[in-house]
């Protein structure tokens, strides 16, 4: 069975492979929405989850594919109650140096909107953001979270008000 290194056990799984065409960046915020709604997370939590999704989700259309047409896979499992593990994958050109592509910043595309701002988003809505990729092979992103901490840290202070009472 799997687990995390801390034992806890696989409690749901997904996986998605779309087209890597602009239309299905919202197809993707959805859907893992959609994975993770029924589950104890704050709206916030919810919205950085979704903004990271978006963000790798667009990485792999517009850098990794650019011009061309390929498959982008968005894999998403719940480990116990509260453990999300994101992957979004695709096929695409792959990253020269993934090191400076996570500096804040950085982009290969400065003449379009982006800002190079898409890395360090995800490395600060999510808790842990690894990066595997191999030039001319495709990208790999890795998004690891703990859901519920907003809602602990407010059931938290509503405990302590209690308390004091
Ligand atoms: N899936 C991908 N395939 C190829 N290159 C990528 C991919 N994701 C990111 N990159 C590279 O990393 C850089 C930084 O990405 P990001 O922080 O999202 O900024 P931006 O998208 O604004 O350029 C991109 O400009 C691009 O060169
Ligand atoms: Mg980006």
């Amino acid at each position: 069975m799997k687990t995390t290194k801390a034992g806890k056990a696989l409690a749901n799984e997904m996986k998605i492979k779309f087209l890597g065409v602009s239309e299905n960046e919202r197809l993707a915020r959805i859907c893992v929405a959609g994975f993770i709604m029924d589950l104890r997370v704050s709206a916030q939590e919810l919205a950085d989850v979704k903004t990271s999704v978006s963000e790798a989700v667009t990485n792999s259309i517009v850098h990794g594919y650019k011009n061309r047409r390929g498959y982008v896979t968005l894999c998403a499992k719940l480990f116990g109650t509260d453990e999300l593990y994101i992957s979004v994958s695709d096929d695409g050109c792959g990253i020269e140096d993934v090191e400076k592509a996570r500096q804040p910043l950085f982009t290969t595309d400065p003449g379009s909107e982006r800002c190079g701002m898409g890395f360090p988003i995800m490395e600060s809505f999510m808790d842990k953001v690894k990066i595997y990729s191999r030039p001319g092979k495709g990208t790999k992103v890795i998004m690891i979270k703990k859901l519920g901490c907003d809602l602990a840290v407010k059931d938290g202070s509503a405990a302590v008000k209690r308390g004091k009472k």
